[in-house]
């Protein structure tokens, strides 16, 4: 078991990480206490069932909550259905939720926890690897609202967060690609040694190699931690690791959410992020291709062979909430490992980078 420990200005937490890490010792501390768990419908049998055990043995009241997870259910109605239960129960406020799932399960568990009784303590059992290194650190928590994603939300930090890999045995390969491309963003804003180690070791993390993808998860965990813990509310350097995601969520829209997932998007404008880099900030050819080989290798034949109408995909990026001022921001590269954020770019450039190759 590995632990990592977040620091914030508003709390600080461990993250423990490891192959079997679901067991009552790492619940002991929450004996007594008034819990209710929000699962995920697509949990393996044996690790639920493990998770309810150990947690409903130790509360002094107990109540649960299954949701399947998809971006229409993270919504202010799941968040109602979870309100419900702990009015229902008349849970105090020195109750605990634990949220046992991907992003969706973990953001909107921890919403619902920052807005129970104007704020209550959570933990995070997250189970996809995307979760695991991205959405299960920092305290960001939302819902969607019909005009867009993860639009009503707070920053809340959790009172700790559980990772556990053989959640991710019963997960579809497509997701530990997404997963791998928020691992590689990490890489690339901050670490060029851990980008190294990504080329080298990508094809066992794709085929889910369990000790490379523990490895994988604590490298990225510690970038993010360092990341967060020196700008908790995204105030400045937070910002890098948006690197992508300027294209990316213009991307997930253009395909109206259905045909990319996130993570396909972000990897996709991780490319986008690349080639204006090259443009704007001389990033180097040879790191330039390095970058592309190893994103590349996480996307399918299909999606790299999609055309994005340049046009449509800068009015999409123009919506984005991220924005601005009239400005669109971007993070790029000056060399692998080192980010900037930029804005007040020419439209021309921008254009220009809108491919995958
Ligand atoms: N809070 C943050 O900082 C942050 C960061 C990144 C993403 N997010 C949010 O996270 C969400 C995406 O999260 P995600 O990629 O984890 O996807 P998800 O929560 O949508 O889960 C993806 C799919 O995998 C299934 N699943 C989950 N765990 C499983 C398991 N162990 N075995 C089999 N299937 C499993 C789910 O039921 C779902 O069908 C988005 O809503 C995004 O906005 C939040």
């Amino acid at each position: 078991m590995k632990e990592i420990k977040i620091n914030t200005d508003s709390r600080n937490y461990p993250v423990l990480m490891g192959t079997d890490i679901l067991n009552k010792n790492n619940f002991k501390e929450f004996s007594h206490k008034e819990i209710l768990l929000v699962i995920d419908s697509k949990i393996d049998e044996s690790v639920k069932k493990e998770v309810q055990i150990n947690l409903s043995n130790i509360s002094s009241k107990y109540s649960e909550l299954t949701i399947e997870a998809n971006e229409e259910n993270k919504s202010s109605d799941t968040l109602s259905m979870i309100h419900d239960v702990l009015i229902e129960h008349s849970y105090s406020r020195d109750c605990i939720l634990f949220a046992l799932g991907g992003g969706i399960i973990c953001d909107i568990t921890g919403f619902a926890a920052a807005t129970y009784l104007r704020g209550v303590d959570f933990v995070l059992i997250p189970s996809t690897l995307l979760s695991q290194v991205d959405a299960s650190v920092g305290g960001k928590t939302a819902i969607n609202h019909p005009k867009g994603k993860n639009m009503i939300g707070a920053f809340h930090q959790p009172s700790k967060v559980l990772t556990d890999t053989k959640l991710l045995k019963s997960l579809e390969k497509v997701r530990i690609r997404e997963g791998l491309a928020e691992i590689i963003k990490h890489a690339l804003i901050k670490d060029k040694t851990f980008f190294k180690w990504l080329e080298e070791n990508i094809e066992d993390l794709l085929e889910g190699n369990d000790v490379k993808l523990l490895e994988a998860i604590s490298k990225s965990i510690e970038i993010k931690a360092e990341v967060v813990s020196k700008d908790e509310t995204e105030q400045g350097i937070r910002k890098w690791l948006n690197f992508g995601h300027t294209f990316g969520h213009a991307i997930e829209v253009y395909g109206n959410y259905k045909k990319f997932s996130h993570g396909e998007a972000v990897a996709m404008g991780m490319v986008m992020a690349t080639n204006l880099s090259q443009k704007i900030l001389n990033l180097e050819k040879v790191e330039k291709d390095k970058i592309k080989r190893l994103v590349h290798s996480i996307l399918t034949e299909e999606l790299l062979k999609t055309e994005f109408h340049p046009k449509n995909l800068i009015n999409l990026m123009s919506a984005d909430k991220k924005k601005k001022g009239d400005n669109l921001n971007f993070i790029l590269l000056s060399s692998i490992g080192e980010a900037q954020i930029l804005s007040g770019i020419d439209e021309s450039d921008i254009i220009e980078s809108i491919k995958l190759t």
